[in-house]
């Protein structure tokens, strides 16, 4: 299999696409073979979501993954990754106790799995954390919006930011990430005239999760998109594959073949 001869995606190359109007696509991953996959696709990002735990570990949160778990799933995607830039998130408990902190997990993270990246959830709430990152030399993607690791506060997954006060919030929040200097902000689940409003107003990429198509680029949850979770339909999410019925599928048809003794044939043996 060739690999693309395409140069390695930078921040700066995202910053590019933006201005030249190409649209960013990113991608979660956590495990060194589905970044591969990704990765010989062309996706630009890879993103070592938090969600790893509930789709790897079986949380029904994002809240219990551990930053040694976080380190343990980046590692493995940056040792498939050859072209798409990587982004880890710091999970929730690392960042928003002091920036010192904050500052201490983004370098682990940095160091522990070669990533080109971290991701924080919030704004003005952790401005200092993310000044003192960005300061450090690591540059930051930023998340607004529905933010899954405030779950407890919110009470539910439904759509933010539909009331004034809100979306200004996340207005004023989206203009102080670009001037601190993060490289990109992921918008979810926002109405998307209120993602077009913020994508128009700042100058850094805006990846939309459940934001509409007027952002610079949008993020699925792999495992969400290939149909290997089964229980969560939201209306943004488009499913490309269904590969718990494959998957299901070839398992029922291996079960059948060992038992009837079919597997293995002659062929198959020494
Ligand atoms: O953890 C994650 O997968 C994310 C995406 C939903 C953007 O943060």
């Amino acid at each position: 299999m060739n690999f693309p001869t395409v140069k390695k995606v930078t921040t700066h190359v995202l910053a590019e696409m933006k201005l030249r109007g190409e649209k960013i696509t990113m991608l979660t991953a956590y495990d060194y073979s589905m970044a591969k996959i990704l990765d010989y696709a062309g996706i630009d990002v890879i993103l070592v979501g938090d969600s790893a735990s509930n789709v790897m570990a079986g949380y029904d949160t994002t809240l219990p993954i551990t930053l040694d778990e976080m380190i343990y799933h980046g590692a493995s995607v940056v040792r498939a990754v050859k072209r798409a830039l990587v982004v880890v998130d710091l999970p929730f408990g690392t960042y928003q106790g002091n920036s010192k902190e904050a500052l201490n997990s983004a370098i682990r993270i940095m160091k522990e799995t070669g990533a080109s990246a971290v991701k924080l959830e919030g704004g003005e709430e952790i401005k200092e954390s993310i000044q003192r990152i960005l300061s450090a030399g690591i540059p930051v993607m930023g998340h607004l919006g529905l933010t899954p690791q405030s779950i407890h506060k919110f009470g539910t997954y439904v759509v933010r930011a539909r009331d004034d006060k809100e979306a200004q919030k996340l207005m004023n929040d989206a203009i102080l990430l670009n001037e601190l200097g993060c490289f990109a902000v992921v918008l979810e689940k926002i109405p998307a005239a209120l993602a077009e409003k913020v994508t128009k107003s700042i100058k850094i990429p805006t990846i939309g999760i459940g934001a509409g198509k007027a952002v610079d680029g949008q993020v699925l949850v792999l495992h969400d998109m290939l149909g290997l979770t089964t229980e969560f339909s939201p209306r943004f999410l488009r499913r490309y594959h269904n590969l718990f019925e494959e998957i299901k599928k070839a398992v029922i048809q291996y079960i059948h073949d060992v038992k009837t003794m079919d597997f293995p044939n002659d062929k198959e043996q020494y």
